[in-house]
Formats: structure tokens, sequence, C-alpha cells
């Protein structure tokens, strides 16, 4: 059974001392949790400060973006190497907040992605179509060319050790997450696509669930067969609603336990 993950999209929100704030209350509550993993991907300048508080504790920590370059002159980029040297383990790759905001095209998020591993950090590649690709009925073949950039460049396999995020565009930061169904049925689609190269890849590959997870909606998302946890921006802001989510990651784990046995 894969273990649930759950991970924290700050965004750009927080400060020095509500983050060490949240920080805190999210330790107080989750260092216990063994049946979930947890990870906080913080705006840059917090990662030390995020290492400081996260080390030697059950909470991981990364970052919500990277350079695909290794080094050199490039203003204003941060490299897989950097985010090393803080401890990060994780980051997201291609947010459609940045997507569109930074038109980053397929080929440079596959680029990153594979920049992540090379540093031995975990990809989080968010995916996703728009509400005129879901009204349109193609939603399935928007994403499946958004993993074919990295598949048909690099093979299924790097999926190995990877973390993939399914984020419909329409769901995020609205308050109107996918249901259960939709979410499921896509993951399955995910899943099978990486299962037609390597199956063994895709009986690992963690697909998380994110767009407006609030700890109402977690449970039922959560319990869905392929969704194997959540990414978590607007409701990681509050260490309670945060929590109640992780909770309910473990719970679904606890009722999927009880159905296989
Ligand atoms: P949201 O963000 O939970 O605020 O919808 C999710 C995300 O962007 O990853």
């Amino acid at each position: 059974m894969r273990k649930k993950l759950v991970v924290a999209n700050w965004k750009m929100h927080g400060n020095l001392a509500l983050n060490q704030q949240l920080l805190s209350a999210y330790l107080a509550q989750l260092s216990t949790l063994n049946e979930v993993d947890v990870v906080v991907c913080v705006p840059y300048p917090y990662l030390y400060q995020a290492q400081q508080i996260l080390q030697n504790t059950s909470i991981a920590w990364g970052a919500q973006n990277i350079s695909k370059a290794e080094v050199g002159a490039f203003t204003g980029e941060v490299s897989a190497a950097m985010l090393n040297d803080f401890g990060a383990s994780y980051v997201i790759i291609g947010h459609s907040e940045r997507a569109t905001a930074y038109c980053e095209s397929d080929e440079n998020i596959a680029t990153k992605f594979i920049q992540a591993q090379k540093h031995g950090i975990t990809p989080i590649l968010c995916v996703g179509e728009t509400l005129i690709e879901r009204e349109a009925g193609v939603m399935q073949m928007v994403v499946a060319k958004q993993l074919d950039t990295i598949i048909n460049t690099y093979g299924a396999s790097v999926f190995a050790k990877a973390v993939v995020s399914y984020e419909p565009i329409w769901a995020i930061g609205t308050g109107l997450a996918a249901s259960g169904e939709q979410a499921q049925s896509m993951h399955e689609f995910i899943r099978n696509k990486i299962a037609e190269q390597d199956i063994e890849a895709a009986q690992s590959l963690k697909i998380l669930y994110g767009g407006s997870v609030n700890p109402q909606n977690a449970v039922q998302l959560l319990a869905m067969q392929d969704i194997d946890g959540g990414l978590i921006g607007k409701c990681s802001l509050s260490a309670k609603d945060f929590v109640e989510i992780c909770f309910a990651a473990a719970q679904s784990n606890a009722t999927a336990q009880l159905i296989k046995f």
C-alpha cells in the first residue's frame, strides 16, 4: 500500500514570526502521526528557517520551483544544488500559477523535473486542465500531453522517484474542489498511462490531488483508491485545517487497511 503524502504549498505567504508559529503548531500535532508523510514547501528565503525548525522531525521541507540550469549567470534563479544545501527533499514543478504567469513550457518543466532528481530531490509534478478544457471533454488529452513530454524524453521509469499532483486549474484557490469521482478518474488515467510503459513505477507512484482541499472534503477525496494524498494551498496556512487534513489522510489509510483485510 502506498503511504499517504500531504504537502503544504505556502505559495508567497509567511514571514519569520508566522512561519515559526505555523511550523511549531504543525509539529505539536503531527510529530506522532506516523501513518502519513508530511512535507512543507516554503518560499526560498525561508528554507533555512524550515531546515532549522524541522530537521530531525517527521516533517520534510522543500521549495516551490527550481531553475532548469545547473549553475551560471541566471539572475534571480535558484538551483537544485542550492536546495540541497538547505536539506530540501521535495520541489514543486510546473505549478499552474507559474506555468501561466511565467509562460513555462512543458519542455522547461521536464528539464526541471530531471534536474531535481539529479540532485536527489523528489519532484512534485503538477498537471491539470483548465475549465474550458474540462468542459470540452479534453482533460485527459491535456494531462497526457503534460506527462508525455517527460515520458518521451526521459522514459516512464523516472516516475519511480517522483510525485505527480493532479491540480485541475479551475479548482485551485476557487473553493470548488473536484469531486472524489472526478479526481479518481483522472488519477486512474495517470497511473494507467505510466503503467503502459512501466508497471512498477506506476504502482509505487504517489498521485496527489490539489485544488481547494479542506478538512471537509479531504475525507472523501483521500479515500479514493488512486488518490495518495494532497497538495494543500490555502488550508496549509491554518495549522488547524492542515492538521485535520493530515488526520483525514491517516484515517483513509486505516479505512483502506480495513477494506483490504
Ligand atoms: P488551494 O491551492 O488549496 O489553495 O486551492 C492548491 C495548490 O495550488 O496547490
